[in-house]
C-alpha cells in the first residue's frame, strides 16, 4: 500500500514486523506490458514477500470462481473488475499481497463477482483516467463484513504492487478510438475496496500527470481524497467528467499547495487541511444493474478453496486507517476494531487520527453519502 520502505510499525497494540525486503530495483510501475505480450507473471521476485501469489495470462481456463488471475480490467459501467481476497472471510490488510480479480463479465479468464455484490456503481471517464466507484456487500467478494479495507495499487511498500504483480487495462483510453478489442495497460492505478464501497481509478500514461492523478502516497484517506465523488447509493451510471484536482492537491487563498500524507503510519494524520471537491462530471447515463451484468446470474457464491498462499500477508494491512477527522467519519467507524489484520486489538478509537487499519473508509464512505 504505502510505498515507502519501513521495518516495523504499530498497529493498534501489536507491533509487526515487515520483513526487510527493501524497494526493489524494477518496481512494478515501470513495467509495460503490451496486452499482447502479457507474462505469465509479472513479478519475478522471490525474497521478501515472496513469489506472486497468482499469474497474469488468464483464459478460458483460468476462467471460474477459484481463478488467481491477478489481471483486471476498468473498461466500462458494464465491464470492469475488482481485486478482493482470493479466500473468504479475509481482511484487505492480510491479503492485500495476494488479491484477485473479480469481474462483470466472462471472458477475462478471472473469477466473476456474485450477483448482488454491485449494489451502486459510478463510472467517469475524464480526459486523464476511467474511474469508477460504487457500493457493495463486500461479503460475497470473501472480505468480512467490517472489514475497512486498504489501498491497492502498482506501488506498495516494496514497489512490487498490491497485489504483488496485479495489472490493469483498459479499453476506454482514447487512444483506443472506441475499439473495445485492443487494451493498454495503466501503469499508474490506485484501488480501494472496504467499508461497503469501492473506487477504482486507471490512468493513461499518455496524458499529462498520470502519476498526479493516480498517486499512490494517500493509502490513509480512502475515496474521498483519492476519487473524490457524488456517486448515488442503488444507481448504476455512466457519466463523463473533467479531471480531479491531483490527488493531495489544492487550493488555497488562489495559491495551489500539496498537503503530504505523514509518511509514518504510526504518525498522527493530522488536520487534513482541506475538504476534496469532486470534479465537474455531465452526461451522465443511467442503466438498471440487470442489463449491466448479465453474466453474473449464475454465480452467486464465493469460493471455498484453501488459502493458496500467504504471500504478501506479512505487513499487517500496512497503512489504510487514518481517522482523518473528517465529518462522519465517525459513523463509519464503529465495528471498525474488527477490521484490521487478525490484531483484535485494534479498537474503534481510530476516528481520532492515528493509523490504525480500518479507520479511512470513514472519510471515504462520508464523501460517496454526503458530497
Ligand atoms: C491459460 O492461462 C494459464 C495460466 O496463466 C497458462 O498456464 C496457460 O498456458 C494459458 N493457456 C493458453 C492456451 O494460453
Ligand atoms: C470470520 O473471521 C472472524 C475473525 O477471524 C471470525 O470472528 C468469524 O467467526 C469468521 N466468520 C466466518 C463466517 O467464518
Ligand atoms: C464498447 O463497449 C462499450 C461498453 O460496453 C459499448 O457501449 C460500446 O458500444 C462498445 N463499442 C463498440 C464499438 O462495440
Amino acid at each position: 500500500m504505502l510505498n515507502i520502505a519501513r521495518s516495523t510499525f504499530v498497529l493498534g497494540a501489536v507491533v509487526s514486523y515487515v520483513s526487510a525486503q527493501s524497494f526493489v530495483s524494477d518496481p512494478l510501475v515501470d513495467k509495460s506490458f503490451p496486452y499482447t505480450a502479457i507474462p505469465y507473471q509479472a513479478d519475478t521476485h522471490t525474497d521478501g514477500r515472496g513469489p506472486q501469489s497468482g499469474y497474469n495470462i488468464c483464459n478460458s481456463t483460468t476462467e471460474n470462481q477459484d481463478s488467481m488471475c491477478q489481471t483486471g480490467f476498468i473498461n466500462h459501467l458494464d465491464d470492469f473488475c475488482l481485486f478482493a481476497p482470493p479466500t473468504p472471510n479475509a481482511t484487505i490488510g492480510d491479503t492485500e499481497g495476494v488479491e484477485v480479480a473479480w469481474c462483470t463479465k466472462k471472458g477475462h479468464g478471472t473469477r466473476l463477482i456474485p450477483e448482488g455484490t454491485l449494489q451502486g456503481v459510478q463510472l467517469i471517464q475524464s480526459p486523464g483516467y476511467v474511474e469508477i466507484v460504487g457500493f457493495i456487500d463486500q461479503t460475497k467478494l470473501n472480505m468480512q463484513v467490517d472489514d475497512f479495507g486498504g489501498e491497492l495499487d502498482s506501488g506498495g511498500q516494496d514497489g512490487r504492487g498490491n497485489p504483488i504483480g496485479g495489472l490493469v487495462y483498459t479499453n476506454a483510453f482514447p487512444s483506443n478510438n472506441g475499439d473495445n478489442s485492443t487494451y493498454q495497460q495503466g501503469r499508474h492505478w490506485t484501488f480501494f475496496i472496504g467499508g461497503g464501497i469501492f473506487c477504482a481509478k486507471i490512468c493513461d500514461d499518455t496524458q499529462p500527470n498520470a502519476e498526479g492523478l493516480c498517486q499512490h502516497i494517500y493509502d490513509r484517506v480512502g475515496c474521498a481524497y483519492n476519487a473524490p465523488n457524488n456517486a448515488p447509493n442503488n444507481v448504476f451510471q455512466a457519466c463523463q467528467g473533467a479531471d480531479m484536482v491531483p490527488v493531495g492537491q489544492y487550493v488555497s487563498n488562489g495559491i495551489t499547495t500539496t498537503w503530504t500524507q505523514p509518511p509514518e503510519e504510526t504518525a498522527p494524520l493530522g488536520v487534513i487541511p482541506y475538504t476534496p471537491t469532486p470534479a465537474a462530471s455531465s452526461n451522465c447515463v443511467t442503466f438498471t444493474s440487470a442489463s449491466l451484468y448479465t453474466d453474473l446470474a449464475s454465480v452467486g457464491v464465493t469460493s471455498t478453496t484453501a488459502n493458496p498462499s500467504a504471500t504478501g500477508s506479512g505487513s499487517s494491512g500496512s497503512g489504510s486507517g487514518s481517522g482523518s477527522g473528517t465529518s462522519a467519519a465517525s459513523g463509519a467507524q464503529s465495528g471498525a476494531g474488527a477490521a484490521s489484520t487478525g490484531t483484535s486489538s485494534n479498537s474503534a478509537g481510530t476516528a481520532m487520527g492515528f493509523s490504525v487499519v480500518s479507520g479511512f473508509f470513514g472519510v471515504l464512505l462520508s464523501a460517496v453519502l454526503f458530497c
